[in-house]
């Protein structure tokens, strides 16, 4: 359709992401406003946030320190070039990632977003071999059903399977093992289920194919989010972490939704208790509220760069805006926040409360399985036969007409509030989430 630029606010310009365009544009969703766990409608509703934005905004919205400090950073130092030149507040911030994060995580490389957090682990993996003379290490490892943001690298290891099939052949040398989603033995597990840790030696089947000599790393979200809420069976996270360092593959964690107080620790490698060599962030760093993404890696990936004459660089890779002065001064201002109203800590209490208020939805209408786990949860429903996602899609419209807002991936729910929800708002969430199930056909 031409555009009519003669209308005012005429949506016909803007593509949007992930959406379907089409029927947004006739029945458009729009937010005017937010605060704490609430969004304002252009129509003047209020909306009780039950995904943090896009599993984003953890500490809730318009957060006073966070707002003030953009303001401040936006007057006093508003970009310094990335590259060659350097300015405190990205140095800081950096510190205190690290002072949060899992023991062995002693650097932090800054990127704009997820998916380039996503691209710089995996090509951090692949150089860092190089580097130690291990040039034939190039294989990644990836997994089915697993999201790691939609730039070329991200979808070759990402599993699924929209994100991927219309985009060409992709990078070359990527095998995938198989996702952890076992709905026969494991259906309404409350938390990690106890079936599945098996699933880990299809690694070591993968390693048998290629030879451990080629490959460079192995990538999973430690509970993936994106495709659904599914989470590692009890012991499956461990057994990677035996087999990569059996064979000297890199473990990366991409960590993110499950960073920042997700589960209920600063991070999934604390709460699961397993660390690997690189961890990829976004997302709660910055409370969503700039672009900002960050990859942690072990002091061992980067001493392995840190070689040759001083004058030169030792890794031709990053942004324009990486650590970027005002992305850095909300993410201090994001930390300092999460810290001194205990979020992670809260979240973490939070989470039985959440658990048996989510499987109290077992029964109802559609309801085929419920996955929880900190302030995570998913309702997967049965799909109409020959219409995959639209049930829930139509659960979805229904929800925000009601005044939640969830998400859905396929025919599942998926919730992640911010993390300051209270237990009356997770019961106005649950309860009304209820009500629209029993009322969908
Ligand atoms: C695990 C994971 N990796 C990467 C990404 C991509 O992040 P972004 O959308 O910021 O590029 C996401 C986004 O949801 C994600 O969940």
């Amino acid at each position: 359709m031409a555009l009519d630029r003669k209308t005012p606010n005429d949506l016909n310009a803007f593509w949007m992401p992930f959406t379907a365009n089409r029927q947004f544009k006739k029945s458009p969703r729009m937010f005017v406003g937010a605060k704490d766990m609430h969004y304002t409608t252009s129509d003047g509703r209020q909306v009780l946030d039950g995904t943090a934005g896009l599993w984003c905004c953890n500490a809730g919205h318009c957060r006073p320190k966070i707002t003030e400090a953009i303001q401040k950073q936006a007057a006093e130092l508003d970009y310094a070039p990335a590259f060659q030149m350097g300015h405190p507040a990205a140095f800081e911030l950096a510190n205190r990632i690290i002072d949060i994060a899992p023991e062995g995580m002693e650097h932090v490389f800054y990127t704009n977003s997820g998916s380039e957090s996503v691209e710089t682990a995996l090509k951090l993996a692949i150089a860092y071999h190089r580097a130690r003379g291990d040039g034939a290490r190039t294989r990644l490892i990836g997994r089915e059903r697993g999201y790691h943001g939609v730039n070329f690298g991200g979808i070759s290891v990402g599993g699924i399977v929209t994100n991927r099939k219309v985009f060409g052949p992709l990078v070359p040398g990527v095998d995938h093992m198989p996702h952890t989603h076992l709905p026969d033995q494991n259906a309404f597990t409350r938390g990690q289920p106890e079936n599945g840790a098996y699933l880990a030696d299809e690694l070591e089947r993968i390693v048998a194919l290629h030879g451990a000599e080629t490959i460079a790393a192995v990538i999973v979200e430690p509970m993936a989010g994106s495709t659904g809420v599914l989470l590692p069976p009890k012991g499956y996270l461990q057994k990677l972490r035996e087999i990569t360092k059996k064979h000297g593959i890199l473990l990366i964690f991409d960590e993110v939704i499950t960073g920042f107080g997700r589960l209920g620790a600063a991070f999934a490698a604390q709460h699961y208790g397993v660390t690997p060599d690189i961890m990829t962030t976004a997302k709660g760093l910055t409370n969503g509220v700039i672009p900002m993404g960050a990859v942690l890696t072990s002091a061992e990936v980067h001493d392995a760069f840190m070689n040759g004459p001083e004058h030169m660089i030792e890794l031709f890779h990053g942004y324009t805006y990486s650590g970027n002065p005002i992305a850095a001064a909300a993410g201090i201002a994001t930390l300092e926040t999460y810290k001194e109203e205990g979020l992670f800590e809260r979240a973490a209490e939070l989470a039985p409360y959440w658990e048996d208020a989510l499987h109290s939805l077992k029964g109802t209408r559609h309801v085929i399985d419920i996955r929880n786990e900190g302030l995570i949860g998913a309702v997967e429903l049965e799909p109409i036969a020959g219409e995959p996602t639209k049930r829930a899609f139509s659960a979805f419209l229904k929800a925000y007409e009601k005044g939640i807002l969830i998400r859905t991936t396929g025919d599942i729910i998926a919730m992640s509030p911010p993390l300051i929800i209270s237990k009356e708002q997770i019961d106005q969430l649950i309860g009304t989430l209820k009500e629209v199930l029993k009322t969908l056909d």
